[in-house]
């Protein structure tokens, strides 16, 4: 496997990814990583990644520096490679202009980690400083113009760096770099596959949870179901699974988990009619974050009402994904909203836990899903908040308003996956603003609600852009919306991006 060292940079979970991609395992540690923790990781090869420190800050991020003398190759990106340079004795100065986009280099024929690639190529910079003196027993690999010194290497210790970012797509052999690094120089075989991740989870599993039995709160997502077929898997009716339904998910959400978990996968499910328990506690609650806070916690005394009616549970599995743990454990990373996570674990609740997915990315989660022979259209659902349609519906919650927004969003789903544009669009949805306007029907006036239609397109969630919907398609959602919505006589587009706007309108 190969570590990536996290020194900050926005783009390290990016190297973790492209790794994997050709089949080679990599996690991302903290850069406070100690060497004997380092050694306990058994690495085959050391990333170490960029970052927005200068060497010569006082408090610039480091690492125990006597992981370069462990014998195992190491890449150096960007940052990574100016750490690695004063390490061994090179000279690395601030520069006064940075450096930020496509450049062209100028690679020597055949060097390490560029073998058989072209000798100009475009590549992806982002820095400030640069070296300008390699170490002793370094050759230069690869030049630049405006950074002499973009590439260096020392075959006989096998340690190697780069200013630019192979990680980055502009960067257009960045791929086969770090493939050649991965597999040619640290000798990863590339074998890791879904397949054999199915395979070893489900061992470790087994070892893990013996005759015992397990808990997990099916929240109707993508990962937590995902999760539990996969543990179903491996411990079949050991596992129990309480689904509640508090009466906050889109149209026919509940049906298909439960045809699918229950019907097809013959899981052990509990599922928990809770509509009305929620609504009730909802009941003239219109602020926001009152709201979350409700439906968070009510979800946490069904779920807990539930579960202490099973004897002998040790386990309770959740459904962390590598994101979470990296948004919630590195050193370097930032929260922009706190999200309430329904499914969180009750914390007075005495279990240990097992969390299968907590080294997956969320599209890794999908092809699992795949691999464990779940129906696409269950895998392939975009990401839902925990709180559902409770924060679709603005101000306070009534049945009435959440059917509109249902029906409204069901169509709006219809219409997306017609046009080929589900996988694209990363979020699409129908919020409720509360905002009645008046209309004309037939040749009668109306007065009812608005309808607004939010789409982005993003990576994480954390930033993103409103979707270009052509407008042939947003035709046909506005009239179908209008026309079989009882109550709707208009239908809104939100055009901002996020930031300044949140996805969600609360
Ligand atoms: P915002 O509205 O903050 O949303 O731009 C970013 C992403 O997070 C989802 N979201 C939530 N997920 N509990 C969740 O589990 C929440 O309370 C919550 N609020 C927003 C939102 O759907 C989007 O994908």
């Amino acid at each position: 496997k190969i570590i990536v060292l996290d020194f900050g940079s926005q783009y390290n979970q990016l190297i973790t990814r492209r790794i994997r991609d050709f089949g080679v395992y990599s996690e991302l540690h903290e850069h406070t990583i100690t060497l004997e923790e380092m050694k306990a990781l058994n690495p085959t090869g050391i990333i170490l990644s960029g970052g927005p420190n200068s060497v010569y800050d006082e408090d610039a991020f480091r690492c125990d520096e006597r992981i370069f003398d462990m014998g195992i190759p190491v890449l150096g990106i960007c940052y990574g490679m100016q750490l690695l340079s004063t390490h061994f004795g090179g000279r690395v100065e601030g520069a006064t202009n940075r450096e930020y986009g496509k450049a062209s280099i100028n690679v020597i024929d055949n060097a390490p980690l560029f073998k058989g690639l072209p000798s100009e190529q475009v590549v992806w910079m982002s820095h400030g400083d640069k070296v300008v003196e390699a170490p002793a027993g370094f050759e230069i690999t690869a030049t630049s113009p405006s950074c002499p010194i973009t590439a260096i290497a020392d075959e006989s210790r096998r340690i190697y760096a780069v200013q630019f970012h192979p990680e980055v797509r502009h960067s257009v052999h960045g791929n086969e770099l770090l493939r050649q690094f991965a597999v040619d120089i640290c000798g990863c075989k590339g074998d890791w596959t879904m397949e054999n991740f199915v395979d070893s989870q489900i061992a470790s599993i087994r070892e893990k949870v013996g005759d015992k039995k397990v808990l997990l709160a099916l929240s109707g997502g993508v990962d937590s179901s995902v999760v539990g077929v996969l543990i179903h898997r491996a411990i079949g009716d050991q596992l129990t699974c309480i689904f509640v339904d508090h009466g906050l998910l889109r149209k026919d959400e509940g049906t298909q988990v439960m045809e699918t978990l229950y019907g097809d996968f013959h899981m052990n499910i509990i599922k928990v009619d809770a509509q009305e328990r929620f609504l009730s506690k909802l009941k003239g609650v219109s602020d926001p974050e009152q709201k979350r806070k409700i439906i968070g916690n009510e979800f946490i005394y069904v779920f807990d009402d539930e579960a202490t009616k099973l004897n002998g549970v040790e386990f309770l599995a959740q459904g962390t994904l590598y994101t979470d743990v990296i948004e919630s454990g590195t050193a370097t990373a930032q929260t922009i909203k706190s999200h309430h996570n329904v499914g969180g674990l009750p914390e007075d609740m005495q279990f240990e836990l097992i969390e299968p997915l907590n080294t997956l990315f969320k599209d890794e989660v999908r092809a699992l899903g795949i691999e464990l022979g779940m129906p696409e259209k269950l895998v392939w659902r975009q990401p839902f908040p925990g709180p559902g349609l409770g924060i679709r519906v603005l101000g306070e919650v009534t049945e009435d308003k959440l059917e509109i927004v249902r029906e409204s969003d069901a169509i709006l789903r219809e219409e997306i996956a017609k046009a080929g544009l589900d996988r694209e669009i990363w979020q699409y949805f129908t919020a409720l603003p509360n905002v009645l306007s008046v209309g004309v029907m037939g040749d009668e006036r109306t007065y009812d609600h608005t309808i607004v239609v939010r789409a982005v397109t993003s990576i994480d969630g954390m930033t993103g852009d409103w979707a270009r919907i052509p407008y042939e398609v947003l035709e046909v959602i506005s009239q179908r919306i209008v026309n079989e919505v009882a109550h709707v006589n208009r239908v809104a587009y939100d055009i901002t991006s996020k930031p300044p706007a949140t996805i969600e309108w609360e």
